[in-house]
C-alpha cells in the first residue's frame, strides 16, 4: 500500500487558492492514500470567529469537500485532509477521511485543542475512531496534531485495530519527532505525520511550521521524511497486515500483556 504525504504551505485566509492547490495535488499524486496537513484549506492561526466563519466548510455540503470526495472515488484512493468545519453555531478543527465509497467517508473533530484554538473552536465530539479500507485491507486511525501529546489517543486507535495512525498537523515544536516513533513501537502501528510549512503572524506572535513530515514503520524507523521549510510530497510503502501480530517473542504480546485493572 502506497502512502503519500503532501507537505504544503496553506495561505492564511485564502481558501480559494488553497483548495485549488489541493485539488491539483490530488490529481497529480498517485498513491492509495494521500494525506494533507491540519487546516490545509484555511491556514492555522484564527482568533476571530467572524473571519473563521468565512473559511469554515460544512461536512457533506461544501462544494470543495464534494470535489475531494469525487476525486477519491474516481482515483480509487483515500484522501485525508484538515479543514475548519462549521456545524450550526460551532466550529471544529476537523479532518475529513474521504474513502473511495462515499458512504464510508467520515469526519474527525480534533479532541485536544491547542493554545488559541480554544478561542474559536469547540472541542471535538467524535472521539477516536478507525475506518477500514477493504481494497488494501488496512485499518486507518486518525488524530490531529496536538492529540500526539496524549498517549491515550494512539492507544485507543491501536486497540480499535488501527494498522496506521495518520496525523494531519500544524506542529510548532520539534518534540513530537521524539514521540511519534514511540507511539509506533508501543502500539506496533505505522504512523504518518503530515505537517505544513511556512510562517503565520498574528499581532506580535509568529508561528513557524517546520514541515519535516514523516512516515514511521511499526518499529519506529522512519520510512520517509520531508525537508524543513519546503513544500513537497513524500511516499512510503506499508504492509498493514504486518502490524497485527502484537507478540514480540514466544511469551510476550504487547496487547495481551496489558493490565488495565492496574491502570485505574
Ligand atoms: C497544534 O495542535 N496545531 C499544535
Amino acid at each position: 500500500m502506497r502512502i503519500a504525504i503532501v507537505q504544503s504551505f496553506p495561505i492564511h485566509a485564502d481558501t480559494n487558492t488553497n483548495c485549488h492547490a489541493i485539488l491539483n495535488r490530488i490529481q497529480s499524486t498517485n498513491a492509495d492514500m494521500i494525506i494533507f496537513p491540519e487546516l490545509a484549506t484555511s491556514g492555522y492561526f484564527f482568533t476571530d470567529k467572524d473571519l473563521l466563519a468565512i473559511h469554515a466548510l460544512k461536512w457533506k455540503e461544501a462544494e470543495f469537500l464534494q470535489q475531494v470526495q469525487d476525486l477519491a472515488s474516481e482515483k480509487d484512493t483515500i484522501i485525508i485532509l484538515g479543514f475548519p468545519e462549521q456545524d450550526g453555531e460551532a466550529f471544529y478543527n476537523s479532518a475529513g477521511i474521504f474513502m473511495p465509497n462515499a458512504n464510508d467517508s467520515q469526519v474527525y473533530r480534533k479532541t485536544h485543542l491547542f493554545y488559541k484554538e480554544h478561542t474559536v473552536f469547540t472541542e471535538g465530539d467524535t472521539g477516536f475512531f478507525c475506518v477500514h479500507d477493504a481494497k488494501n485491507d488496512c485499518t486507518i486511525g486518525i488524530m490531529i496534531c496536538y492529540d500526539w501529546r496524549f498517549p491515550e489517543a494512539a492507544r485507543t486507535l491501536a486497540l480499535q485495530g488501527a494498522d496506521i495512525i495518520v496525523c494531519p498537523s500544524n506542529l510548532v515544536t520539534t518534540l513530537s519527532g521524539k514521540v511519534f516513533p514511540a507511539r509506533a513501537i508501543e502500539n506496533k502501528v505505522y504512523v504518518a505525520v503530515a505537517n505544513r510549512v511556512g510562517e503565520e503572524i498574528l499581532g506580535d506572535e509568529t508561528l513557524l511550521f517546520r514541515g519535516e513530515s514523516a512516515i514511521y514503520d511499526y518499529t519506529g524507523e522512519r520510512l520517509a521524511q520531508a525537508s524543513f521549510g519546503n513544500e513537497e510530497i513524500i511516499y512510503a510503502e506499508i504492509d498493514p497486515i504486518a502490524t497485527r501480530n502484537k507478540a514480540f517473542n514466544s511469551v510476550n504480546d504487547i496487547f495481551n500483556d496489558r493490565r488495565p485493572d492496574m491502570y485505574g
